[in-house]
């Protein structure tokens, strides 16, 4: 393969580059959704290419793939390992979370760094989203175990200030945690900016103190999302930085990375010009150029400009702010977007000021969320429970009184100084699907999402037909009656009714074009007293309701139960989201208060609690199923025994 060198720059001291196009580039634009079949076409340029690395793996393209598109994430890094032989795949993780949302137990981490070795990661670029090292231990150990890189990552955070040197993100931070990382068994260290906030000269400032401090290679991985990346690029690289990351320019810019191709003109003839043929880096562009175009619909962006320049300001992340735009308005909240935006500040300030990155992004957004839904720590997600408890590990900053008193209230404390170590969770996850499979990339798969892990392997297996929302978009289309354009053949939205209306948003000056409607039975399963719910209730479930024809009911308030009758309570789905457990069993009595069912609603599990004591007389949805706001989970009869 690199015979092709001699057609390459001469440069004494190349700057590595890393290829993010089929990870982070899709992930960034197009929320994660570039199917398999429309990479396989381009993979074999890409490994002829020169790319030091490419990222092919990880991070949300695991979640995704068996969420939304039922494919099997296994099966596309064989092939990738197939495909591109010569270039080291890479894969980000995300530490004892791996590529979930939750911690894991230590056996889930050892089997499946340790399976993913074994199909193809070359490369595991290792992150904690608090910089807790106790976090990055025990998946460090099996990397290495492995025999494979260990790159492990700082995720680079500021304060209100914005800049490097803050009272929690100075120089010394970084500087003392890349020596720990060093000291673990690093074989590189990565500068992880998800935000797109390190400034080029603290770019440059940075880079000059950790090459003094550090003797293993240097990374810099960025997102152009405010503007500035390709210039902190640019004086990283100045600053003797080893390698850094880019993706081809169809996925480059906006909240990916920065592009390739002007960097390989810039450094060209120079002693770090990088060893990545500019013909074929163009080659691979116009290649997403032709396939993209039926993702079109996830890439819509109602922003004009490519930049978003109020990051500089609000400092949020801009996957974490199209998340925050979809989820409310799903939830019908649209309209409160200004008020979560003011809140997110003041709840990651309560939370001791945690680096806005998955999983603590999605917790401090879903957590500011309900705070301006539902009143400040009224409903504390379970996530934020256990990251003040410490099991998520130590923040920079602290934690407020306000918020642990809320979050633990009566709860035993546990011991901070050590994140929580779960009990092994394999074994019962092989239990869990042992009528299906015994595959271990099946058992990780069910071990790291049950809820829709479950529903994909029960696809996979030929248990249940492949829904039509998960299918490619041509195949979707030719279902949809032939002779349609894909424009037409998009996957089905909720249908919008006549009532439906156009506003516009303004946050901080920027405009939001939204649709609202009002809400209406249609959306989602409401059980009226005279409707009552059947001896089967996961039959009513799947049933009635949606169909019904609209009825004037009132919309539920906001609260987590609402009266059914004079003598039930029903707890109601406040948010829309997915039933991950029953906590109780039709027939108990239950306490005002008691934890009735957990519903996974962006992706933080919410405990919803009864509100009126008495016995479960029903269990209205199935676990797995996906219910919308306001939708009734659970039916008391109050005071009965
Ligand atoms: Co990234």
């Amino acid at each position: 393969m690199r015979q092709l060198a001699q057609d390459r720059s001469m440069a004494g001291n190349p700057v590595k580059i890393t290829d993010t196009t089929l990870r982070d580039g899709h992930q960034s634009l197009m929320a994660t959704r570039l199917r398999l079949e429309d990479m396989v076409g381009i993979a074999p340029a890409m490994d002829a290419a020169g790319f030091d690395a490419m990222e092919v793996w990880g991070g949300a393209t695991f979640d995704a793939a068996t969420r939304f598109l039922g494919e099997d994430p296994w099966e596309r890094l064989r092939t990738f390992k197939r495909l591109i032989p010569n270039t080291p795949l890479s894969m980000l993780l995300r530490g004892q979370s791996l590529v979930g949302y939750r911690t894991y137990a230590d056996d889930v981490v050892d089997a499946f760094v340790a399976r993913a070795a074994e199909v193809g990661i070359d490369i595991f670029r290792v992150f904690d989203a608090l910089n807790d090292e106790r976090n990055l231990a025990r998946a460090s150990q099996a990397v290495k175990r492995a025999g494979k890189h260990l790159q492990l990552a700082i995720c680079y955070s500021v304060t209100e200030e914005g800049r490097l040197g803050g009272p929690y993100y100075s120089l010394d931070y970084y500087l003392s945690k890349a020596k720990r990382f060093e000291a673990m068994g690093a074989t590189s260290i990565c500068i992880k900016d998800m935000g797109g906030l390190l400034a080029p000269y603290d770019a440059y400032e940075l880079v000059t103190a950790l090459k003094g401090a550090v003797d293993i290679p240097l990374q810099l991985h960025s997102h152009y999302t405010s503007g500035m990346a390709s210039m902190s690029v640019l004086k990283a690289i100045e600053a003797g930085i080893d390698g850094v990351d880019t993706c081809c320019a169809p996925l480059a810019l906006r909240t990916a990375q920065p592009a390739i191709e002007p960097l390989l003109f810039t450094l060209r003839g120079s002693d770090r010009e990088p060893q990545v043929e500019l013909a074929k880096a163009l080659e691979i562009g116009d290649y997403f150029e032709g396939v993209l175009p039926k993702y079109q619909r996830y890439m819509e962006s109602a922003r004009v400009s490519v930049i978003d320049a109020r990051v500089l300001d609000h400092q949020i992340p801009g996957g974490m702010m199209s998340n925050l735009v979809s989820q409310l308005r799903e939830a019908g909240a649209i309209d409160r977007l200004t008020e979560v935006l003011e809140e997110i500040p003041r709840t990651r300030r309560d939370l001791g000021y945690p680096p806005l990155v998955t999983p603590m992004s999605q917790m401090t957004g879903a957590q500011a969320v309900n705070n301006v839904l539902f009143g400040r720590y009224a409903m504390v997600t379970g996530a934020v429970k256990e990251y003040v408890a410490g099991n998520y590990g130590a923040p920079p900053g602290e934690i407020s009184a306000e918020l642990r008193s809320k979050a633990l209230g009566s709860a035993q404390m546990s011991d901070a100084d050590a994140p929580a170590t779960l009990p092994p969770e394999m074994d019962a996850a092989r239990d869990a699907v042992k009528h299906i499979t015994t595959d271990i990339e099946d058992v990780l798969t069910y071990a790291l999402y049950p809820a829709t892990g479950m529903k994909f392997l029960r696809i996979k297996h030929g248990l249940d037909p492949m829904p039509d929302e998960m299918k490619p978009i041509e195949i979707a289309q030719k279902a949809d009656g032939a002779g349609r354009s894909t424009e037409a053949a998009k996957p089905p939205e909720r249908a919008r009714s006549r009532h439906a209306r156009s506003f516009s948003v303004y946050v901080g000056g920027e405009r939001f074009e939204v649709e609202v409607e009002p809400n209406t039975p249609q959306g989602g399963m409401r059980v009226s007293p005279a409707a009552g719910v059947s001896a089967s209730p996961a039959e009513t479930a799947s049933a009635s309701a949606a169909d019904s024809p609209a009825q004037a009911a009132p919309s539920a308030p906001a609260g987590m139960a609402t009266e059914a009758s004079s003598d039930e309570a029903a707890v109601t789905a406040p948010i829309p989201g997915v039933v991950l457990r029953y906590e109780v069993e039709v027939g108990q009595s239950v306490d005002e208060g008691d934890s009735i069912v957990v519903l996974e609603a962006m992706k933080m599990e919410n405990t919803l609690t009864a509100t009126a004591t008495g016995t479960v007389k029903a269990l209205v949805a199935d676990v797995g199923a996906t219910v919308a706001k306001d939708a009734a989970l659970a039916i008391i009869s109050i005071g009965a025994d």
